[in-house]
């Protein structure tokens, strides 16, 4: 018999409910908020207010879309951090309130953990799933890292963003651009219709593995500033142009990093995952490698890569195969651990 898992993630601005069988989703729902968009970003007590209100018509749903009655459930799994604090309080509060009346076990998930382990969702279309060791590149909003995967739990970050992550990147040249938050699928939308030699940004130097961002951001302003001063309609005549520039900027600065980790490790098994990770540019590049023969290429499937309560259950489930179980006393936390 196989175990049905409820996957609950609320790190951010995305309330979302999932329910696995094994490694299969029956189903993944995610209420999205549109208030953020009237602020350029997300705004963290709007955030949990939401989130209090989309909670339990999610998981409802979640379970009837899912076909399933709450007594079927084997365990919970909720995201215990990094996020946003009040965002996670009330995913948590939720799950521990329902482990304890259903009487069943509760696991913590570390949501960028989470994100790698989307890798291991089970989908007829999406079939391959790398053996370990692997590197994944782990491209969100708030986070950009090379990890180094040994195991489901056993996982090394050996290369991460100085500054910004790359997501914060996209969204910040978006933002200069004039175009709405979250500008990054904006950005990859406009750039399929640019050219991505019409301009040219500088790359950062940083030793090691690391990364940085924040320049890109300071040189995109400069260049606007200069470019607007001309003419006034400069980014609306050059959206395209700019968007593909700015992606190719990006997407060659990530790459950079990961092919020199992967020379050094010596590890040619290469995934990416994360927000960024729908990217259609970086998507690409990674396959360009695979179809030379450098690397074979992991990438989740497109509703996994954003923030999603599946990702959250699957990492559930190798948990709870382990009886890796938490109690009423976690509490989450905000920065990575
Ligand atoms: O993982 P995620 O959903 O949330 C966090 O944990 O941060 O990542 C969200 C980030 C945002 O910065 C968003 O702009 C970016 O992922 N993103 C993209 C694309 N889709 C989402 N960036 C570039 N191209 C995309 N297609
Ligand atoms: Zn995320």
């Amino acid at each position: 018999m196989g175990v049905y898992i409820l996957g609950i993630e609320s790190s951010c601005d995305d309330t979302s409910a999932a329910v696995i069988y094994d490694r299969k989703v029956l189903a993944n729902l995610i209420a999205n908020q549109d208030i953020h968009k009237n602020y350029g970003g997300v705004v963290p007590e709007l955030a949990s207010r939401a989130h209090q209100q989309n909670i339990v018509p999610v998981i409802d749903k979640a379970l009837r879309d899912a076909n399933i009655h709450k007594n079927q459930l084997h365990a919970i799994a909720f995201t215990n951090g990094p996020g946003l604090l009040g965002s996670l309080l009330v995913g948590a509060s939720f799950a521990k309130s329902f482990s304890l009346a259903l009487n069943i076990p509760l696991i913590e998930v570390n949501h960028m953990h989470a994100h790698i382990l989307s890798l291991f969702i089970e989908d007829e279309q999406h079939k391959k799933a790398p053996d370990f060791p692997f590197l994944c590149l782990t491209v969100s909003g708030g986070h950009t890292q090379i990890v180094l995967v040994k195991d489901f739990f056993d996982m090394t970050v050996i290369g991460q963003t100085i500054d910004d992550a790359a997501g914060e990147a996209f969204d910040k040249a978006a933002k200069i651009m004039g175009l709405p938050y979250p500008g990054g699928p904006l950005i990859d939308k406009y750039a399929q219709e640019g050219n991505a030699k019409a301009f040219r940004f500088p790359h950062p130097v940083v030793p090691g593995l690391d990364y940085s961002f924040s320049g890109l951001k300071t040189s995109i302003l400069y260049f606007l500033r200069d470019q607007l001063a001309s003419d006034p309609i400069f980014i609306e005549n050059n959206k395209n142009d700019l968007s593909a520039s700015i992606q190719k900027t990006i997407v060659d600065v990530l790459m950079k990093q990961l092919k020199k980790a992967a020379r050094q490790t010596g590890i040619r098994r290469i995934a990416i995952a994360g927000g960024v990770s729908a990217n259609s540019g970086l998507r690409k590049a990674l396959l360009h490698e695979e179809e030379r023969g450098n690397w074979d290429v992991y990438i989740p499937k497109f509703a996994y890569c954003t923030d999603n309560a599946a990702m959250i259950a699957i990492a559930g489930y190798y948990k709870y195969l382990r009886n890796d179980f938490t109690d009423q006393q976690v509490v989450p936390f905000t920065r990575y651990k």
